[in-house]
């Protein structure tokens, strides 16, 4: 088990804010690929933003690899144990495409821009000269540019059409399987769901896990 969330409790500090996540336990771990499902407002991105280490729990703790992320600090964790996809691909918009990969690790953004499938000529293009389908994958390289056990994604297709979406889906499926990486998406999404090893849905601060076996 690479990650593990014990008896979380979160709420946004806000009047008459209620709990978003009320003692939420859950467990991920490497080579399998894990979906967030919920409402609109259910909790899907508060969750991820913790397993980030973006923000901290009320109470409880977000073990990585056994050991409480606050321990070694939310930066180290940051930097070194989880990498983000975010829907809008959150490039910066002055670099090319493998300047991009390089802010994401020290690993060869040209090996792995060949991995993600974008061709030769656009590597040192500006990044906006991309596609949007592109760009995602170009998020999803620097995301694999350091060595991060755990890849985490915020409806990384909400931006794309549907058969963009579903390479997008492939990869991110792919980078869990074949790559051992513990990949956590949420999603809108029943297709991407439906592929899911695990399937977490939150409704009412609590969640449901649901395995899911495929043929
Ligand atoms: N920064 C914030 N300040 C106050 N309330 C917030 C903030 N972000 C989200 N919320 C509230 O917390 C709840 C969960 O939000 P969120 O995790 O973004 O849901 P989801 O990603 O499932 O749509 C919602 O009721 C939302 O309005
Ligand atoms: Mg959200």
């Amino acid at each position: 088990m690479i990650l593990e969330v014990k008896n979380i409790d979160y709420a946004y500090k806000t009047k008459k804010s209620k709990k978003v996540l009320n003692q939420v336990s859950t467990q991920f771990e490497e080579g399998k690929f894990y979906t967030i499902v919920g409402a609109s407002g259910a909790g899907k991105t508060t969750l991820l933003s913790l397993l980030a280490g973006l923000d901290t729990p009320m109470c409880g703790s977000i073990l990585y690899n056994g050991e409480d992320i606050q321990k070694r600090g939310l930066n180290y964790h940051r930097k070194h144990n989880v990498s983000i996809v975010f829907q809008n691909y959150n490039l910066i918009d002055y670099l090319t495409t493998e300047e991009n990969v390089k802010l994401g690790g020290s690993k060869s953004p040209q090996k792995l821009l060949s991995e993600v499938n974008i061709p030769h000529e656009a590597w040192t293009r500006n990044i906006l000269q991309l596609s949007g389908g592109q760009q995602q994958r170009v998020a999803i390289a620097r995301a694999l540019a350091s060595d991060a056990k755990v890849l985490l994604a915020d409806e990384p297709t909400g931006n794309l059409d549907e058969n963009t979406a579903d390479e997008i889906i492939e990869l991110l499926w792919h980078t869990a399987h074949k790559l051992a990486k513990c990949v956590i998406v949420v999603t809108h999404s029943k297709k991407i769901a439906d592929i899911a090893d695990e399937v977490i849905q939150i409704k009412d601060g609590f969640i449901e896990r649901n395995s899911q076996i495929h043929n």
